[in-house]
């Protein structure tokens, strides 16, 4: 292993540091005051340029036992393939870009479903679709018609909390509210059964459990994670194994209900500064050890077969390109014995690396390439440069080895077709009644009171009201990686069987003999005796939900006048968030008489009833159980202070607590989300709306209307979207016109452009041009598609897809104008919106 042990002297400030250690010498670590002018080995300074010192880290041993029969015939089976049989192994295609007959005539050692994938180009495909395509992948895969050995191909899919891309399947709380649930036995529980669900519909791999850490919640993958407490994470992560795959010794899983799993993402995925999803970390090695590598122990200690490397990087490295880690750390020091998988397309980012071509991630000891759309041009660039000699075969033969033995202790060699295998096309299994069950439990657990002035339990025999904007919403209380990627574009009838907050609090008041009313705003007509408010965040998935402070957006507040004006009539308010992580919410802490956090619960929503509504006698059926999995901020920053700490929650036995109100912030003005870029009749902060003409001396930025631009040509007024004057409209007499939407420094939407992100543009038009095409500016670079803005009444949100900017030649790293409208001709129109994100009404064709 290559090491850099020499020393330099330099100053800092009261970091722990690591000696130039050696495995014989296993604590050289020393505390230095601040300050001091010491001796610092020449680890710091690899650090700094991320470069780990594997000797630092824990060792682990690896429990899987090598079974003879599997090596032998592992051994067989690669003296046997061909070199493109070997590198095929390496690849894993998504279902959007593959069919079966790619599958066998390049030999893919793996499919997967991503977030926007299923069966059939289907994203809601019925669960059936998935077992048939199960089989139909898998045949290909073994086919051996035209020569070769026919490797089994195995299939993962984003089963992260239940099997959450099937339609009726168990839906768990996310892992942040597992995080409040402090319960180990119901983790494995829950593995067990999400393995259950899994094998009905065919898959045999989970890209499951998440490890991170989060520190910073402003990112939006903190809920995937379970707590900001790296100890309680790791106590999770054994048993979430366990139940997903069974005992490490278990060496022929698909005989039994399990799956293999795979901890993600190695390494430092929460710890990026900022929470900036796939962003950079630049903690000390100490630091990614003990807070980001301490899941990594038990998931390696149970047996974890797979480690899926994270986008982001360290010190400047992308983790995917990172040897000293991948190889060093993981596979070397830890004796992770199962197989590393890269990340969506992530290899692409490493230093020196394309989309297409990626050598230095096999060498940096990536196994399999997570290569959704690129996975011909991957394959094709790996076995050129083994034909070539310029990537070592030994290196090859390892991954696919690896890759095999994996596929061994699956027994998937001898497995036979998807729809033979126990439970599969056991549809009864998904979301069946005793799952339910544990899903509500876990969700009766996670909940967390911040707030009682002895309100709570809400008696069941009067009349309740249910408002709030999040009551009804199954979608919303499943946030992202739900049936979607983003976890949008779904309602209540693509959930049978699930029960909503409001659902749940309906059943109990009436079994308690009670009535319940659901009305969002709030009003009524017979006044209730008690109110729930259920509101909080909407779902996102990967870098949707960065922002840019610890704030609900400005409109999802609107609850907080529900709040206000029920308990200025007098009626006894509970507040209900519905939440990812943490927030800036004083306002309705203040106003309501109680407050609790469900996080995302789920598809039983039934289980929040069960804590809030008591009996008839007057007593709690359930107790409070959960605790903070994180600080709760006091402002928009963490940094600014803590309200109520890591394990903080009261339960009906806590004593009153007496209410000092909290500060209360102007979140209006907070830029705290950096999708919006035109909103509301104006353009977000550091953005301007221009109206440009044929040469660029024609040009104006629209700041007040009425307007005007292009020398009277054009008349800029407002139009109502949304709120009064909420879009701004444009009436161009003749000629060519382009309205732009510039930012003050290049947007870089690169990594929002990898996924499936569109840019959405929310217009009416009165009167359509004669041609017109919407698109991106960068310094020298362009892309467009046509957009032919058929007259309609209302505003309709169409969606570009970023890809068709970036195919058509947009610099998608740094755009000036990434918003652009141009027409010819006379023409009337009005824009209410303009922003990154998924929820498209009318996708535009690529042209
Ligand atoms: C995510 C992973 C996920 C993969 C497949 C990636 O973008 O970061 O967590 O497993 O896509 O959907
Ligand atoms: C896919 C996700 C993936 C993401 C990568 C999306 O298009 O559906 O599965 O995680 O891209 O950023």
């Amino acid at each position: 292993m290559a090491r850099l042990c020499g020393w330099i002297t330099i100053s800092f400030a009261g970091a722990l540091l690591a000696g130039c250690a050696s495995s014989q010498q296993p604590d050289l670590a020393v505390t230095q005051s601040a300050d001091a002018t010491i001796e610092q080995p020449a680890v710091a300074l690899a650090s700094a340029q991320g470069m780990a010192n594997p000797d630092i880290w824990p060792a682990y041993d690896y429990p899987v036992p090598l079974q003879p029969d599997d090596e032998a015939r592992i051994a067989g089976l690669l003296a046997a393939m061909t070199i493109e049989e070997k590198v095929g192994q390496l690849v894993q295609a998504d279902l959007c870009c593959v069919t079966p007959e790619d599958v066998k005539t390049y030999n893919l050692g793996s499919i997967l479903v991503g977030g926007n994938s299923g069966p059939n180009g289907n994203d809601l495909s019925p669960a059936p679709d998935w077992l048939a395509a199960a089989d139909e992948f898998y045949l290909s895969s073994v086919d051996t018609s035209d020569g070769g050995v026919g490797i089994p191909l195995v299939w993962g899919t984003d089963a992260v909390h239940g099997h959450s891309n099937i339609i009726g399947a168990t839906l768990f709380p996310h892992n942040i509210g597992l995080g409040a649930m402090r319960d180990v036995a119901l983790i494995e529980k829950i593995g067990a059964i999400t393995a259950k669900e899994i094998r009905v519909t065919g898959q045999e791999w989970t890209f499951a459990p998440t490890v991170a850490v989060p520190q910073d919640f402003r990112w939006g993958r903190a809920y995937e994670g379970y707590s900001s407490d790296p100890d309680l994470v790791a106590s999770y992560v054994g048993a979430m194994v366990r139940g997903l795959q069974g005992p490490p010794g278990n060496d022929d899983l698909l005989s039994g209900p399990y799956v293999i799993a795979s901890t993600k993402h190695f390494l430092a995925d929460g710890g990026t500064d900022n929470g900036v999803d796939q962003g950079d970390s630049s903690i000390s090695e100490e630091d990614l050890r003990d807070i980001h590598g301490k899941p990594y122990g038990p998931a390696i200690a149970e047996g974890v077969s797979t480690v899926m490397i994270s986008f982001s990087s360290w010190h400047g490295k992308k983790m995917t390109g990172n040897k000293s880690l991948v190889t060093g750390v993981l596979k070397d020091r830890m004796d992770f014995g199962g197989f590393v998988v890269s990340d969506w397309n992530a290899h692409g980012q490493v230093a020196g690396c394309t989309n297409e071509s990626c050598p230095q991630a096999l060498m940096a000891g990536i196994d399999m390439y997570m290569a959704p759309d690129t996975w011909k041009p991957v394959y094709e660039d790996l076995l050129a440069r083994a034909k070539a000699g310029t990537i070592p075969m030994a290196r090859i033969d390892d991954a696919v080895t690896k890759i095999l033995r994996v596929k061994g202790r699956l027994g998937l060699f001898d497995a036979g077709k998807p729809s033979d295998r126990p439970l599969s096309g056991q549809y009864e299994l998904l979301g069946a009644p005793e799952h339910r069950a544990v899903a509500r439990e876990a969700v009766r657990k996670s909940l967390v009171l911040l707030k009682n002035e002895g309100i709570l339990p809400i008696a069941p025999g009067g009349r309740l009201l249910v408002a709030g904007d999040g009551a009804d919403d199954i979608a919303r209380q499943s946030g992202g990686w739900t049936l979607t990627w983003q976890g949008t574009g779904v309602d209540n009838s693509h959930f049978p069987g699930a029960t909503s907050i409001w659902d749940g609090l309906k059943q109990a008041v009436e079994a308690g003999g009670g009535s319940a009313v659901h009305s969002p705003d709030g009003s009524f007509t017979q006044r209730p005796d008690a109110a729930v408010v259920v509101f909080g965040e909407t779902p996102y998935a990967e870098f949707q939900g960065d922002r840019a402070a610890l704030a609900l957006d400005p409109e999802l507040t609107k609850p907080y006048d529900t709040i206000r004006e029920l308990k200025a009539k007098g009626i006894p308010v509970v507040a209900l968030m519905v939440t990812g992580r943490p927030l800036y919410t004083n306002p309705a802490l203040n106003a309501a008489d109680a407050f609790a956090v469900a996080w995302l619960p789920g598809s039983e929503g039934g289980g929040i009833a069960d804590v809030l509504i008591g009996d008839t006698s007057g007593n709690a059926r359930y107790d409070f159980a959960g605790k903070l999995p994180a600080d709760w901020p006091r402002t928009t920053l963490l940094s600014e202070g803590v309200l109520y700490p890591y394990g903080y929650g009261l339960d009906y036995s806590s004593p009153a607590q007496g209410w000092a109100a909290l500060p209360e912030l102007d979140t209006e003005a907070l830029a705290g989300d950096s999708r919006l870029w035109f909103s509301a009749g104006a353009p977000a902060a550091r953005w301007s709306l221009l109206v440009t003409g044929e040469t660029t001396g024609e040009q104006t930025r629209i700041t007040t209307v009425p307007a005007e631009a292009l020398g009277g040509r054009a008349r800029i007024t407002a139009e109502n979207y949304l709120v009064q004057e909420g879009a701004r409209r444009f009436t161009i007499a003749s000629g060519n016109a382009s309205v732009q939407l510039r930012n003050f420094e290049p947007v870089n939407i690169d990594r929002e452009t990898n996924a499936d992100i569109m840019l959405l543009v929310t217009a009416k038009v009165w009167e359509s041009p004669t041609s017109a095409r919407l698109g991106a500016i960068g310094e020298g670079s362009r892309g467009f598609t046509a957009f032919d803005m058929p007259q309609n009444d209302e505003f309709v949100r169409y969606g570009i897809p970023l890809k068709c900017l970036r195919s058509n030649g947009a610099d998608v790293t740094s755009l000036t104008q990434p918003f652009v409208l141009e027409t010819s001709g006379p023409t009337d129109f009005a824009l209410g919106e303009v922003r990154l994100g998924t929820d498209a009404q009318q996708i535009l064709p690529c042209s």
